[in-house]
Formats: C-alpha cells, sequence, structure tokens
C-alpha cells in the first residue's frame, strides 16, 4: 500500500477510535446518572462530590443542555446558608457501609444552623469552585448547537448566577477575612488534592486526639490499598472533621483554633478563573453594573495574592501555612496555579511553561505520556500509583489544557489533549494514572473522566467546540519507558 493508502486506513482507524471513547463516555455517564445529579463513580464514590458535578456538567453539556443544568442546580440545592458549596451531598440511597466519613458521621444539621436542615444531608467542608466555568461551558455548547438549547441554557444562567455569586462571595470573605485575594482550606479534602505532597508540612502539627476507630471503605474498591492515602493521613483528616464538627463548623471559631489553616493556590487560581467565567455570565443575564465592578475587583484581588507566592527558582507558586506563617515548597501541579488564573505577562508565562516542560514534569523522561504528573518525580514524597503523590489525573490535564488554550498557547495545548484522549482510549475512564506505566488507577468509570474527554471529542485543538473529527491512535495497554517520543512521532505521522 503507498504511504497515502496507508494514511486514509490510520485515519480511519483512528477516527473508529474516537467514535467508540465518545460512545464509552457516554455509557460511563449514564451508568453513574442518578437522575438530576451523577455519582462521582460506582462503588468508591457513590454520592454527589461539588467539582466533579461541576466537571460533568461539562461532559454533559454535549449530551443535553437540561441536563447538564440539573447537575448544578441540584448541586446548589444544598448550598450553605452562608454561600458554601458543600463538598459532597449524601445519596441517601446509597449502599450501607459504601462511603466513610458518610452523613451520619459529619452531621452538619445538627453542628451548625447555616447547614440544610433536611436531607440529603452534607459535609461541612467545600471544594474548588469550578461551578461558573462549567456553567458557562454549558452556555457556549448550547450557543454552537443552536435552536431551542440557547433558550434553556439562557434560562439556567439566570436560575443559577445568583447562587454563583453567593458561592463566590462566600469564598472572597469568610475565607480571606485578610483580603489576600486567596482562600483558606480547613482540611486536604478542601483542596481536592488530598494526600498532595502541599499538605505533607502543614499536616504534620496536626496532633491527632482521642479519635474512635474507624473503617476504611475506600480500600475495599481500589486493585491495592498503595493507590489511596495511608492510615497516618486518615487519622489526621478525620481528626480535623472532629474539630470542625466541634467548631461548630463556625468560621471565625475555626479560624481562631484550627491546627491546619492554608492559603490554597489551586483553590484561589480556579476562583480567579471562575470569577473571569462569572463575569461573562454576569453580562448575559444582565446582572447589575455593581456586580461588575465587584467581581472585577476579586479578580485583580486574586492576582495580586497569586503574584505574592511567585517562587522564582522552582518557577511555580506556592502554597502558604497560615499557622506556620511559611510558604509551602512543594514542586506539584497546583504550582501552575498563575496559568490557570490566567492573564500573565508574557516573562511569567515563559516562565511556567518552561516549568512545565522541564525534567520535574512533562519533560520526565520516564513518563508513558507527555501529560504531567500530579507531582513532579523530583519532589521528596513522589509516588507514582499513591493518589495525588504522583499519578496523572485527566481533569487536571483538561484544566490545564483549557488555561493553555487561554494563554494563547494552542499547539501545546493540543499536544496535551491528544496525549490524555491517547491516554484514556488504552487505559480506560480510571479515576488516575500511573504516570510511567499508564496504568488505570482508583476507581473505573469515573464520571468527570469520562466527561472531560466527552468535551475534549467536541473540541478543536484551538479549544473552540469543533464540528469535524481529529484523529486518534487506536491502541493497546503496553507500559513503555520513554514511551512520550515514540507517541509524538505517531501523531505526527497519522
Ligand atoms: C475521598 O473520600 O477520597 C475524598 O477525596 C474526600 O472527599
Amino acid at each position: 500500500m503507498t504511504s497515502k493508502n496507508n494514511r486514509v486506513v490510520r485515519t480511519e482507524t483512528a477516527l473508529g477510535a474516537e467514535v467508540q471513547l465518545a460512545a464509552r463516555a457516554r455509557q460511563v455517564l449514564r451508568q453513574n446518572d442518578m437522575g438530576d445529579w451523577t455519582r462521582a463513580a460506582p462503588n468508591l464514590y457513590p454520592h454527589q462530590w461539588s467539582w466533579d458535578s461541576a466537571f460533568i456538567a461539562i461532559g454533559l453539556a454535549h449530551l443535553g443542555t437540561r441536563r447538564a443544568a440539573k447537575e448544578l442546580l441540584a448541586l446548589f440545592e444544598h448550598q450553605w446558608r452562608t454561600g458554601k458549596v458543600p463538598h459532597i451531598v449524601f445519596n441517601p440511597e446509597a449502599p450501607p457501609d459504601s462511603y466513610f466519613p458518610g452523613p451520619e458521621h459529619w452531621a452538619c444539621a445538627a453542628a451548625s444552623p447555616d447547614a440544610p436542615p433536611t436531607p440529603p444531608y452534607t459535609s461541612c467542608l467545600c471544594q474548588p469552585p469550578i461551578h461558573a466555568i462549567a456553567a458557562l461551558r454549558v452556555w457556549e455548547v448550547a450557543e454552537r448547537k443552536g435552536g431551542e438549547r440557547v433558550d434553556e441554557a439562557r434560562a439556567f444562567l439566570r436560575q443559577i448566577y445568583p447562587k454563583l455569586l453567593l458561592w463566590h462571595r462566600y469564598l472572597m470573605t469568610h475565607r480571606d477575612p485578610e483580603g489576600s485575594g486567596l482562600v483558606t482550606i480547613y482540611h486536604p479534602w478542601e483542596s481536592g488534592t488530598d494526600n498532595s505532597p502541599r499538605w505533607d508540612e502543614p499536616l504534620m502539627n496536626v496532633e491527632v486526639g482521642d479519635l474512635p476507630s474507624y473503617p476504611r471503605y475506600d480500600l475495599q474498591h481500589v486493585a491495592n490499598p498503595s493507590e489511596r492515602p495511608t492510615g497516618a493521613d486518615y487519622d489526621r483528616y478525620l481528626w480535623l472533621v472532629e474539630l470542625i464538627k466541634k467548631a461548630g463548623c463556625d468560621e471565625r471559631n475555626i479560624y481562631r483554633s484550627h491546627p491546619f489553616l492554608v492559603k490554597d493556590i489551586l483553590f484561589s487560581a480556579i476562583l480567579v478563573a471562575a470569577n473571569e467565567a462569572l463575569l461573562e455570565i454576569a453580562a448575559l443575564v444582565g446582572a447589575q453594573g455593581g456586580d461588575h465592578t465587584l467581581i472585577a475587583n476579586w479578580i485583580a484581588r486574586g492576582h495580586r495574592g497569586l503574584n505574592s507566592l511567585w517562587d522564582s527558582e522552582l518557577g511555580l507558586c506556592l502554597d502558604y501555612d497560615l499557622r506556620a506563617r511559611r510558604p509551602l515548597r512543594a514542586r506539584t501541579m497546583a504550582g501552575f496555579a498563575p496559568l490557570i488564573a490566567g492573564r500573565q505577562g508574557p516573562e511569567r508565562l515563559e516562565a511556567l511553561i518552561a516549568t512545565l516542560d522541564s525534567l520535574a514534569f512533562v519533560g520526565h523522561p520516564w513518563l508513558r505520556w507527555p501529560v504531567p504528573p500530579s507531582t513532579s518525580p523530583l519532589q521528596a514524597g513522589f509516588h507514582r500509583r499513591n493518589y495525588w503523590r504522583g499519578p496523572t489525573w485527566p481533569v487536571v490535564n483538561w484544566l490545564l489544557w483549557w488555561s493553555l488554550l487561554r494563554a494563547g498557547e494552542p499547539e501545546r495545548a493540543q499536544r496535551l489533549r491528544q496525549a490524555s484522549l491517547q491516554q484514556l482510549v488504552i487505559g480506560g475512564f480510571g479515576e488516575y494514572f500511573d504516570p510511567f506505566t499508564g496504568e488505570l488507577l482508583g476507581a473505573n468509570d469515573q464520571s468527570w473522566t469520562a466527561a472531560v474527554a466527552l468535551d475534549w471529542l467536541a473540541s478543536q485543538s484551538h479549544g473552540t467546540l469543533r464540528r469535524t473529527a481529529t484523529v486518534l491512535q487506536p491502541g493497546r495497554y503496553e507500559p513503555v519507558r520513554g514511551g512520550h517520543t515514540e507517541w509524538a512521532e505517531t501523531v505526527e505521522s497519522a
């Protein structure tokens, strides 16, 4: 066969792989669909998680505006009086003994008058605010598809806008009494990157008190306990829960006495980007002028805060421990916070890209795919199979892809998108992956992984939602060292 014919055959096979991937992603979302919200994963996570749901809405936007809107509205029904969006809304029908700590352990309604008083109950924590970004994505997809979807999406934006504003106001006030532009978290679970080495130092200062024994149901749902946080981590997590409950989930009490009080740069950067999205939504729904000024000020404050934590030696941003009064020096994906916040000057952008390409991240020679590990392999405490201590996470890759596009880096974004999709074709819809072998880790059929795949498949390399197909290589799972060089060649020849 001529090389031209070869190319046609390979392209057709690749398109077949893409169609199959989209069908599989839809199936995962259908299987985890609970009517108006989606389980994060079938067994390990049988409830509604806050930032999972936001990513899920981004995927659902491609399947139908109303269902995507419902996903976010269902979550915001459980918003606290303070504006907090809880990190978990508990499914009253989840199988017994499937997740710990469940609603009876949290007992938030008893602990705080601000919590929703009736079931379904929630946790007392929150998670990164992807929601406004997701709501805007629902609008963008509807606008592209046209027809009645546009009216549905506009009605949805009108409904969700005041709730989003209240949520962001909560974060900019209760979680930033210093007016620093940076969000304070009370628990590693709030970061969404639970056992990242980012939290090793502040967790060391948490002295665990009298803790009743508790079950680790999470370990029943993974192939190997080494994929999940350790027992020592969990003791600290649960002790922090006890302290938050003892403080009545009251922000001022927590600020006064809590041992874990950290300015989280990833959370803060997502809030800056979410405020940009909120500003666009404010314009679309015709919000009053005062809102625009308020949100623009939040954005400016967020940028100032992130700037103050830039570490030029590492070429990354650092979290800040309010208790120990010092930055937390860890090389993790969170350090790319300024890229996620957006609107960086050329010098800062260049420094961030250099770090991303370096041996510490995508340039590491042992990577199976050129996708960044959650923790740099050069960081002490890196572990290639353990949750946020090394594995690569498709949703983080989506966030980075989206940020690279906004930063005017379409080729780099396209490479990341292609490699991330290829990883899913071969590895499946895992929660996370071993960065060196590509092995699926954590939960299978993770909803947010399927959701970001659908969004990638619907998007052109330059980020607009596409009409024509791009090319993926079909493949089989085959651990390779230094495999990403081979992959780069395959993409070019496809
Ligand atoms: C878990 O259970 O692993 C979650 O990350 C906590 O929200």
